[in-house]
């Protein structure tokens, strides 16, 4: 009887963490899009107001990839990292959901659920795309910037806009992404259509 009201205790404790969004299987990476890197960097510039239009998921998926997916099959990113570390995580917030980019997986792996967007200067993106590194080290600053300014390049070349923020709430972060004491919270880049 005690080992079933302990059963039963446990299963509803479970039930209670259980996050009701869903993995997201994300679209493989467009290999042909975009401005030319020159046009891109002729328009890179900081956005902080957005078209309300979700993102498209091929647009969502190929942002991602952009950010700090896979580009070899050795496991490299799009971002370089000092002494290849890959410490540098990107977390996605929606007006759903927080979730982790897997990027060997190329998915999304639902964290918690619930709007947790940050946006701008009180502008909201369709998406939140929060830069975390799991550890502090000497260049774990630079690791992050890399991944940012590819953000800021795969929206100015696909009608998109960015603004990197330094500020967050960071116990709140801390939480819903679900982050160890070792992992922190660098910046974060809203995401959206041009208005
Ligand atoms: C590390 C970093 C942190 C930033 N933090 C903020 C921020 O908290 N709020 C904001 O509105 N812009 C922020 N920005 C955007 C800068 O203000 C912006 O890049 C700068 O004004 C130059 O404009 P540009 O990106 O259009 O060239 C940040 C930029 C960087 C690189």
């Amino acid at each position: 009887m005690k080992r079933l009201i302990t059963t039963l205790i446990l299963s509803v404790m479970t039930i209670g963490m259980t996050v009701a969004a869903e993995p997201i299987k994300l679209n493989a990476p467009s290999k042909k899009r975009g401005a030319t890197l020159q046009e891109a960097l002729w328009n890179r510039k900081t956005v902080r107001e957005w078209s309300s239009k979700e993102l498209s998921k091929q647009d969502l998926s190929d942002l991602l990839w952009a950010s700090v997916g896979q580009n070899r099959p050795d496991g490299k990113r799009t971002a370089p990292t000092a002494m290849n570390r890959q410490e540098v995580k990107v977390y996605v917030l929606t007006d759903e959901a927080a979730y982790l980019y897997d990027a060997k997986a190329h998915m999304l792996q639902p964290l918690t659920d619930g709007d947790y967007r940050m946006g701008c200067r009180g502008n909201q993106a369709p998406v939140d795309l929060v830069v975390v590194v799991d550890e502090e080290w000497r260049w774990s600053g630079v690791d992050s910037g890399y991944v940012a300014q590819n953000i800021y390049l795969f929206c100015a070349a696909n009608g998109m806009g960015t603004v990197s923020c330094g500020m967050g709430e960071d116990a709140k972060l801390r939480k819903v992404l679900k982050l160890d004491e070792k992992q922190a919270f660098v910046l974060h880049n809203p995401v959206g259509y041009l208005k």
